[in-house]
């Protein structure tokens, strides 16, 4: 009797409650903001250089501080420095080793190795001349595999022939004839050479994103176009402010012919003593220009970050300094901020930012509708120095929404300051981060609820978020889990949230400084994590209007008597579907009734569930789908369907209405 009673208790406590979500589809909602679910781009973790730029070659024109960085040189070499390109004028000059038997030339180690697929072609580029003039010099360019057993180490070869005292362009295709990951480039010369000079040595493969000169990584630019993305910020983070102002981002520095470019020091060098990468520049070959190449190309708003004049605060502190510009010297910056909008939208005709767009290959405008100025500021430093960028930005172009920030917290001294600061300014939009632990995403679910809405008010742009675990600061099936949780807040208050962008997206397997991030990558593969489909589950299937979702009249956001449910609920008018959103965070599964309030019948649907066994799971190189979204078909009876909802599940619910 006693063990009898004991299995009985035992499965009534395996056996949840029902749980009736009323879900109004015949009163349609507010529209959900097309640029909902965006993304955000830092180059941090090698995510440009080295990741989504498409160029193989590491200092490519020898401008690092130590000038052959990434380059192992041999035989007869000169570093020179009054090369064709001002901005970026140091070279090298190769001459004949003076023995039969020796050799001169340059390798180039590439980020982590150069990433080489066998049968794809690539293109060698370089600027080059022979000084002398006195006739043809043959450079060898060879791909090689430097950890080969095998006899030679050069797997796939070609050459160029330069003439003339003049610079040319040279170039050539060649096709890899290995798989390597971690390869080289090697040029050599021949025997007896004559005397050459080499500038912007680079190396591409043809098959880059959409074919793009100056193109990206494709299988890297395919991962954000599957995203969906309706907002593109850029450039980051903390790149933007710089750990002093000289090594901010400058975008003017960042358009233009790449060769003239200018090297920035990236500050994820040496952020984390721990994470120590000392060859990490940026060459800004991913520049503003490529940046609103991609916004349109994967149909997302562009969306740039600028300096307010303010370096990074947790390096140079939120009290007025030498460190910071000070309110009346703020004209530059501001000037930045006036031309960037000319270089996106405006006439070439009239205005040189405008024609250099043109000039690069973009006569029509970009369309550009936002920018950030500030980036994670905080203190009387921020709103003081915002003021004048917003009087002049808002008298010139009062259609372009500002966006402020309230700092690194989501709550907090700093963050009550600067949202009434941000209010009087009248900012468009607020940008909030948070970087919080599990506990923090789970006790959420009703942060947007009770925003000030209405005329006047800003909107919020959650600009860097994702959930950092406990003792578990890496990718996690769960991390995942809980960002979708507290995603249905956003969906639920899209009246309020206007954007919002996880962060960050990018990390090198091998130069990572921060986790998690949203996709990661080698030299030859990537894997989409489980945060990236959560992002993606919200972005393809965000509808068009908001829908009311209750239990017992309140939202389903995770809280007391709710058992660890979130659920989020809208309309999509252009498929006609209701799609609701369901997280069971907790360990069991949930018996949920859904009251399709408004509709009656039969309805063929969609269920997509996300799932992991195992919580701390992820997936990985090795194994890029180990945990992916499952689709299957199902009928659903209105107005109320019973449906369980598996113990750590998300799951969406399309139904055709
Ligand atoms: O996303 C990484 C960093 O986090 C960003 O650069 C910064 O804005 C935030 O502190």
């Amino acid at each position: 009797m006693i063990s009898l009673v004991a299995t009985l208790l035992a499965m009534s406590s395996v056996t949840a409650q029902n749980h009736t979500f009323d879900i109004n589809t015949k009163k349609v909602g507010g529209p959900i903001p097309s640029t909902m679910y965006g993304i955000f781009f830092e180059d941090i973790n090698y995510a440009a250089d080295g990741g989504l730029y498409g160029e193989l070659v590491k200092n490519r024109s020898f401008e690092f501080p130590q000038h052959f960085m990434g380059w192992e040189a041999f035989g007869q070499f000169e570093l020179k420095n009054d090369g064709p390109f001002n901005k970026n004028p140091h070279y090298v000059r190769l001459s004949d080793s003076g023995h039969n038997d020796k050799f001169t030339g340059l390798e180039n180690e590439g980020f982590f190795g150069i990433g080489y697929q066998k049968g794809a072609d690539y293109r060698f580029t370089v600027w080059a001349r022979n000084p002398n003039g006195d006739g043809e010099v043959t450079v060898r360019v060879l791909f090689c595999d430097p950890n080969t057993m095998g006899e030679r180490q050069q797997f796939s070869e070609d050459k160029i022939v330069v003439s003339g005292k003049e610079w040319k362009k040279y170039e050539v295709v060649i096709k890899a004839n290995s798989t390597v990951d971690k390869g080289t480039l090697r040029l050599m010369l021949t025997r007896n050479s004559k005397t050459v000079d080499l500038e912007h040595i680079s190396l591409f493969p043809v098959d880059v994103y959409k074919g793009d000169e100056n193109g990206m990584r494709k299988d890297l630019a395919e991962s954000l176009e599957q995203l969906k993305p309706g907002v593109f910020r850029f450039p980051g983070g903390c790149i933007v402010e710089g750990t002093d102002l000289a090594t901010r981002y400058q975008w003017k520095n960042s358009v233009g012919p790449v060769e003239n470019r200018p090297l920035n020091e990236n500050r994820w060098h040496y952020t984390f003593d721990y994470r120590f990468f000392p060859d990490y520049y940026q060459s800004y070959g991913l520049g503003f220009y490529e940046y609103f190449r991609l916004s349109e190309q994967i149909g997302a708003e562009p969306l740039p970050v600028v300096s307010v004049g303010l370096s990074c605060e947790f390096q140079n502190g939120s009290h007025r300094s030498d460190k910071h510009v000070d309110v009346d010297q703020l004209q530059p910056y501001i000037d930045d901020v006036l031309d960037l909008i000319e270089f996106a939208n405006g006439d070439p005709a009239k205005n040189q930012w405008a024609k250099l767009r043109a000039d690069m290959g973009h006569p029509a405008p970009f369309n550009l509708k936002y920018v950030a100025i500030g980036n994670e500021q905080w203190g009387a430093i921020y709103p003081e120095n915002l003021k004048p960028f917003m009087d002049q930005v808002r008298k010139k172009y009062p259609n372009i929404k500002i966006i402020g920030g309230s700092g690194p917290n989501s709550e907090g001294a700093d963050f009550d300051y600067l949202w009434p600061e941000m209010r009087k300014l009248g900012v468009d939009l607020v940008d909030e981060h948070f970087y919080r632990n599990e506990e923090w995403f789970l006790k959420s679910g009703n942060r947007y609820d009770n925003y000030k809405r209405g005329k006047g008010e800003p909107k919020v742009f959650a600009g860097e978020y994702a959930c950092h675990g406990s003792g578990k600061k890496w990718n996690h099936f769960n991390a995942a889990l809980m960002e979708a949780a507290f995603m249905t807040n956003l969906e639920r208050n899209a009246d309020v949230v206007e954007m919002a962008t996880y962060a960050p997206l990018f990390a090198h397997v091998d130069g990572w400084q921060w986790r998690p991030d949203a996709i990661w990558f080698d030299n030859l593969r990537k894997f989409n994590s489980c945060a990236y489909y959560v992002q993606q589950l919200y972005s393809v299937n965000k509808g068009t209007n908001m829908l009311t979702l209750t239990m017992n009249g309140k939202p389903v956001a995770g809280n007391d008597g709710q058992d660890g449910l979130f659920a989020s609920a809208v309309l999509d008018k252009n498929t006609g579907e209701v799609i609701v959103k369901i997280i069971n965070t907790g360990d069991k599964a949930q018996d949920v009734t859904l009251n399709l309030n408004g509709m009656k019948g039969s309805y063929t649907a969609q269920l997509i569930t996300f799932h992991s066994d195992n919580l701390t799971a992820e997936n990985t190189l090795d194994e890029p789908e180990k945990i992916v979204p499952q689709t299957s078909s199902l009928t659903v009876t209105a107005p109320a369907q019973a449906v369980s909802i598996p113990a750590r599940t998300f799951s969406i619910y399309k139904i055709k209405k």
